[in-house]
């Protein structure tokens, strides 16, 4: 991997049901990401998909009469639809059902089977059959007569099943070690913390074979088995480049070096998948970040409540661009947090239309009415150079943020830019030196404009079509809208035409009913 590649993935999400804030989250995230990084001159690889395989597939397929692939046709596409409508800039989508995952995940399989990994034997535990799923031993209650129940009131039988399994046991040292050496590998540090003492209490070897259904990749020389969704499904993330074959893609991007996931699944990602990684002798990815949850309005969401948050009802409500910045602004990144239709309402009319939006509008249109429609001629003093440093000065800061994914730190260093630009103008009046001193004016407005300049550039990953409309009010052209550019060498020439300003952020108005 060379310094300048950069590889980012999200989860494969299940095609079991619609897709939900969770998956656009945990995609928008990435979508920011990979758009930075390439901004700021990186070949960066962003890669998401659908996990299709396992037995709720097989059996929602046969209840409405389908085969599993024309059901996974259909619900996959529905994920890409969001990512589509999303303005999501993933570089692949892999299916899991695609033949070059069924080739990769079998080629991993073999490799750990060589190296003596993997061996045959039985599964054996109590089994909620209409749950499909194994219980432990506390968590069933006996009846008087003798039946045993599972929590969720289900009766329980003991089952054996014939499994593969990997020997994940022998990897407790190993990867306290490596967490031990990688202190960057699980962010945030809460997260990494609760994995390591998972793993300090000794690991079990895991079972990654099931027999009792066949919608799964089949296990290389034995087709009573199919892969059991862990291995096959985290194999994703390198047979999308090519894995096993040595492809330029392969070469290039892997190991990613983020795997952005949300809490639910980060133990699989830190500890099963490096473990697979070690035993495989491959390398393994720089760092998995896992982000939090989001509530409604306060309440878990949860299926039964049937409270979950259609993304594309939000989009359609608020617009595309205040969804983004709401989703990235509203908690940190690696934190719960609660959705509300009156923080996203205060975040797109106080945080976009006023203090992002009056702002540039106030300041091109009086450029437009005083300055002849061009970027102002001006004479600058120490004051206007002080005014123009603070957005030149906020460039490293943002990009040390995004190196940790730390999304609501950067755009809240972006708005104290955008703050001070707002206070300035007020203090500075411009709009009253017209006739007394018109240089002064002048050079005011050409100072602002190069505070919205540098923020419209490092806004970009966040709301990359709004933002686009705003370069073009400044005449910015596409080779100079780079990160490197917001610095005073590529500052605004005097004598560019303008365009006429238009507003960029429309106000939410409640609906009277
Ligand atoms: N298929 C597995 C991942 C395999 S990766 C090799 C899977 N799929 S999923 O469709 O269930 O993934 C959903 C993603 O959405 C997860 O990252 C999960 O954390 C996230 N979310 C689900 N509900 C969420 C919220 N309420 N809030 C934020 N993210 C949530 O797991």
């Amino acid at each position: 991997m060379s310094n300048n590649t950069f590889y980012v993935t999200t989860p494969i999400y299940y095609v079991n049901d619609k897709p939900h804030i969770g998956h656009a989250y945990t995609s928008l995230a990435c979508d920011v990401l990979s758009r930075f990084k390439r901004l700021d001159g990186y070949d960066s690889h962003f890669l998401t998909g659908t996990d299709e395989y396992g037995q709720k597939i097989a059996k929602s397929a046969e209840a409405k009469g389908m085969t599993p692939q024309e059901l996974t046709d259909h619900f996959s596409a529905n994920f890409q639809d969001l990512a589509k409508t999303m303005n999501f800039s993933h570089n692949d989508f892999i299916r899991t059902t695609e033949d070059r995952h069924k080739k990769g995940a079998q080629a991993l399989w073999i490799r750990l089977e060589e190296k003596g990994f993997i061996y045959k034997d039985k599964y054996a535990g109590w089994y909620a059959i209409s749950d499909e799923a194994f219980v432990t031993e506390d968590e069933i209650t006996t009846k008087p007569d003798g039946t045993k129940i599972a929590p969720s009131g289900s009766e329980v039988t003991w089952m054996e099943e014939e499994s593969y399994f990997f020997k994940l046991s022998e990897f407790t040292e190993p990867l306290l070690k490596f967490y031990e050496a990688n202190p960057n590998f699980i962010m945030p540090k809460s997260r990494r913390n609760e994995v390591i003492s998972f793993v300090k209490g000794g690991l079990l070897d895991l079972s990654i074979s099931r027999t009792s259904f066949n919608w799964g990749v089949p296990v290389p020389n034995d087709d009573k088995h199919v892969m059991y969704v862990w291995i096959e499904a985290l194999s994703n993330y390198m047979t999308a480049l090519g894995y096993p074959e040595q492809t330029d893609k392969y070469k290039k991007y892997w190991p990613a070096n983020f795997h952005v996931v949300g809490k639910d699944i980060v133990r699989f990602h830190a500890v099963y998948w490096p473990a697979f990684l070690l035993a495989a002798d491959l390398p393994l990815p720089k760092c998995i970040f896992a982000h939090g949850w989001w509530t409604n309005e306060g309440q878990k969401i949860s299926k039964s409540k049937g409270n979950a948050i259609n993304p594309l009802d939000l989009i359609d409500k608020y617009g595309l661009d205040q969804v983004r910045y709401f989703l990235m602004r509203e908690i940190p990144f690696g934190s719960d947090g609660d959705y509300s239709h009156d923080r996203m309402v205060m975040r797109a009319n106080a945080e976009l239309a006023n203090d992002l939006g009056n702002l540039a509008q106030r300041v091109l249109s009086m450029i437009n009415k005083n300055c002849g429609a061009c970027v102002p001629a001006v004479a600058l003093l120490a004051e206007h150079k002080k005014q123009m440093n603070i957005g030149y000065d906020v460039v490293d800061k943002v990009r040390k943020h995004m190196e940790i994914l730390s999304f609501d730190n950067a755009l809240e260093e972006i708005w104290k830019v955008i703050r001070s630009a707002n206070s300035w103008i007020d203090a500075k009046a411009p709009w009253k030196l017209k006739k007394e001193d018109p240089r002064a004016m002048e050079s005011i407005l050409y100072a602002l404009m190069e505070n919205i300049r540098c923020v419209a550039i490092l806004l970009q990953p966040f709301m990359p079509e709004s933002i686009e409309k705003m370069l073009d009010l400044l005449s910015i052209p596409p080779q100079n809208r780079m990160i490197e550019n917001a610095s005073e060498t590529y500052a605004l020439q005097a004598g560019i035409e303008l365009p006429a300003p238009s507003g960029i952020f429309p106000r939410y108005e409640e609906s009277e009913s």
